[in-house]
């Protein structure tokens, strides 16, 4: 069985991005610009924005965080938003969630301006995305990174069922329409399970390419795989763990040990698609600079 290694993987990628990023600042004089938005105290949120904001500077990004009051309107948000969009200095806004309660997330990621959108969660993106326009949208970071990983592993996809099991507009949704594009990376055969889905396993168990982004620790075990199969676990689930100093650990939505005997190649956690996010995030802000400066 091959492990797929998302660390290794990204820690190229951020390699590549690094001397991409140099050569563009030798002939422009400019870097790419990052802008984090975080509202509120929550403490997964500001590891994931202080770990965005590292890996930016790591590569000779620009970036920035700020940081706004629990309590912040969503009129604060939005002007907040405005601000960036016109400034040359930043080609991508990411607004981290979640958001308290009184933003409405819809129309924030509706603020944000697509050209900018890093994150690819504005319908803009997602449409171009959907109509297979790949180079002229963002694709969402954990999908991109996903697609990243088969590439580079070269698996063969065309004509493979993959079947996705989640359809959140940020992973399941755009990852199973990627897999749809009739490109040399893609070109599935696709089906979308859910919690409607009746005799989840009946599908799971037809996947050449099966893709997990559910949020259930564990929820795909061996049985549910055909043999030979490529496991895509996209979950990162904490559970209690006594013997680990902070009281728990990460598991994905796949059953590791188990079905790590059936599948032909797979992806751990923690390292296999979590550390392409961000690093797909990196690639995003550069292909906006890019088209900002049409290099
Ligand atoms: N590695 C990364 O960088 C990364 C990035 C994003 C997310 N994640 C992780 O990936 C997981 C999914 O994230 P998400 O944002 O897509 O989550 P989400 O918005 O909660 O969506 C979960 C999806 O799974 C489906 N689902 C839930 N329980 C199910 C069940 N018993 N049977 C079948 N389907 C079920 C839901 O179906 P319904 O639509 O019917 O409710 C929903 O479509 C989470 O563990 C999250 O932490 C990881």
């Amino acid at each position: 069985m091959v492990i797929i290694d998302g660390k290794k993987v990204s820690l190229e990628l951020k390699e590549e991005l690094k001397a991409s990023v140099e050569e563009y600042r030798a002939a422009t004089g400019k870097v790419p610009g990052l802008t984090v938005i975080i509202v509120g105290e929550d403490p997964a949120s500001q590891v994931y924005v202080r770990n965005k904001a590292k890996t930016c500077k790591e590569i000779g990004m620009y970036s920035s965080v700020i940081e706004l009051p629990a309590e912040t309107s969503q009129k604060e948000l939005l002007d907040t938003i405005t601000l960036l969009n016109n400034d040359p200095q930043i080609h991508g806004i990411l607004v981290q969630q979640p958001l308290p309660k009184q933003i409405d997330e819809f129309a924030v990621t509706l603020a944000i301006d697509p050209a900018k959108d890093v994150d690819g969660f504005h319908p803009e993106n997602l449409g171009r995305l959907v109509m297979g326009h790949l180079d002229k949208c963002f694709v969402s970071c954990t999908p991109y990174g996903i697609l990243e990983l088969l590439s580079r592993y070269n698996i063969e996809t065309r004509g493979k069922h993959c079947v996705v099991v989640g359809r959140s507009n940020i992973v399941g949704k755009p990852m199973a329409n990627l897999m749809l594009q009739k490109l040399d990376a893609t070109n599935c055969t696709v089906t979308i399970c859910h919690s409607a889905t009746k005799d989840i396993p009946h599908y799971t168990r037809q996947a050449d390419i099966l893709i997990a982004a559910i949020g259930k620790a564990g929820f795909i075990t061996s049985d549910m795989v055909k043999p030979g199969a490529v496991v895509i676990d996209v979950g990162i689930n904490r559970v209690e763990d006594a013997s680990t100093k902070s009281g728990y650990r990460l598991r994905g939505d796949v059953d590791y040990e188990g079905v790590s005997a059936v599948a032909s190649a797979m992806t751990p956690v923690p390292g296999g698609v979590g550390p392409m996010t961000i690093a797909m995030l990196l690639k995003n802000t550069l292909h906006s600079f890019q088209r900002t400066h049409a290099l």
